[in-house]
């Protein structure tokens, strides 16, 4: 019945999709934040209408946390969690997309818009098998409660507390979490891995105001050259991060789990294909997905100073500043790993110019899932009915900062359930949610919430 309801009703499902990736929801740009409270606006205005008994816009010091559900099924069924974020990283039509990015289009069977697949498109499967579920009379077998943040893209800064001082209200006994992509579209695949993340802010003062470089260049140590030198020595030639004490706590992969992961990895050049870069890069003693899945790095994910415009100046630079990054494996731990890289940029510096290192946010340690547990049956079984293929397991590469959340505060299993493409674009130009991956998304959404009520969890 609800299957059919979805066959029914999903072109009507896509256009509001459509409707809510319209709301340019950027959480990290202040001058979004009308939007994002938009988005929040709209999707509880959706949760109300399918149905949800209690729906409500729950406000954080930044932005509201959404939180919705329904318990119809009775205190004696089972309760899913879904968690979802409904914020998306900043876009802008200049950095490569065809299109733009805030007006979604439909082209060659997939949705273009920013936070098609991260998470709008993903959460909001999930919105519309529950939508199927309660169009049904009420006939859920498990109870629903939705949790959907918009602060995920900036490191999820206030769900942490919100989570802790609301234990009782997010009772359930399974997490599900779509906010992640499988290899290729026709092998499902479980997370049972994310990396954690650590950020941090290098900034290098030279003289005291921009000179000019042929009264001053050659005497005075230029603050870009010098941030070129320290960040030249963050790794190693092999690849491999320079930083003393980086490795400590990295737990060694087995034979077995990387026998395991060999099944989830894309052939070489399809996937040097999908980068477009020359060469692969890294560690070359790890195989490529062990080494963006298995593998802690260091990367820069930006550096500016001095005359960055067209043309020419002849300018020694005041400033010159990088961010950092760096993903993390079992079992480094955040503040640990920012100390390490602080310490080491802080040891690199010339005293010819002023080093400081600054984080950018409190980071998140890697997540693990156990793959042993009823609901991860639940979600195979899952799988295999949306797909028709039994999935396998890999490691992501990304971070969901909440997951070591919901299995500490709430001693929930988390099941990373994503329907998304690794090559979705996610976060770079053209992001977009193959129309199909939606659509199976939801039907597979729709068996996992009846496999867990048949009491399988
Ligand atoms: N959907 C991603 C997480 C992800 C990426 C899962 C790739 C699996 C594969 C999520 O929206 C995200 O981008 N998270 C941030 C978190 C950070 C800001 C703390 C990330 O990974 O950079
Ligand atoms: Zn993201």
């Amino acid at each position: 019945m609800s299957h059919e309801f979805v066959t029914a009703h999903i072109d009507h499902f896509r256009a509001q999709l459509f409707d809510l990736l319209r709301i340019p929801s950027v959480s990290t740009s202040p001058q979004h934040t009308a939007d994002v409270r938009r988005a929040a606006e709209w999707l509880a205005a959706d949760l109300r209408r399918i149905g949800m008994t209690r729906v409500e816009i729950m406000p954080t010091e930044g932005h509201p946390i959404i939180y919705a559900e329904w318990l119809g099924a009775g205190t004696h069924a089972k309760t899913v969690l879904i968690y979802g974020h409904y914020d998306v990283q900043p876009a802008a039509k200049a950095d490569g997309w065809h299109t733009e990015p805030f007006e979604p289009i439909e082209k060659d069977g997939a949705i273009y818009a920013r936070g098609s697949s991260d998470d709008k498109g993903q959460v909001f499967a999930h919105i519309k098998a529950a939508e199927a579920l309660l169009a049904n009379g009420g006939q859920s077998p498990v109870n629903l409660k939705f949790l959907i943040e918009g602060e995920e893209e900036v490191g999820s800064t206030h769900l942490g507390d919100f989570i802790t001082a609301n234990r009782e209200m997010l009772r359930a006994d399974v997490c599900v979490i779509s906010d992640s992509g499988m290899p290729t579209a026709d092998q499902p695949a479980i997370v049972y891995g994310l990396r954690g993340i650590v950020g941090m802010q290098v900034d290098v003062y030279g003289p005291a105001q921009d000179l000019h470089s042929g009264t001053y260049g050659g005497a005075v140590h230029n603050p870009a050259q010098a941030l070129a030198e320290i960040i030249a020595k963050l790794h190693n030639p092999d690849g491999s991060v320079a930083v003393p004490g980086f490795y400590d706590d990295v737990l060694p992969l087995s034979e077995t789990e990387r026998a395991e992961l060999r099944q989830s990895a894309l052939d070489e050049a399809i996937w040097l294909a999908q980068v477009g870069a020359p060469q692969p890069w890294g560690e070359a003693q790890y195989a490529i997905h062990e080494r963006t899945g298995a593998r802690p790095t260091l990367e820069i994910n930006g550096m500016a100073g001095g005359f960055i415009e067209t043309g020419m100046k002849g300018v020694l630079p005041a400033r010159a500043f990088a961010k950092i990054s760096c993903r993390l494996v079992a079992d480094q731990q955040p503040d640990r790993i920012l100390q390490h890289v602080r310490d080491h940029i802080l040891n690199l510096a010339p005293p010819t110019v002023r080093v400081e290192v600054t984080p950018l946010s409190s980071g998140s340690g890697p997540a693990f899932v156990d793959i042993q547990t009823p609901a991860m049956q639940a979600s195979i079984e899952a799988y295999a009915q949306g797909w028709g293929k039994r999935p396998v397991f890999m490691r992501e590469g990304g971070s969901i900062p909440v997951v070591t959340d919901f299995q500490q505060e709430l001693g929930l299993p988390v099941i990373l359930m994503g329907f998304g493409l690794n090559n979705d674009g996610a976060h770079g130009p053209n992001e977009h949610f193959v129309t199909e991956m939606f659509r199976k998304g939801i039907h597979t959404a729709l068996y996992f919430y009846e496999a867990v009520g048949k009491g399988r969890n």
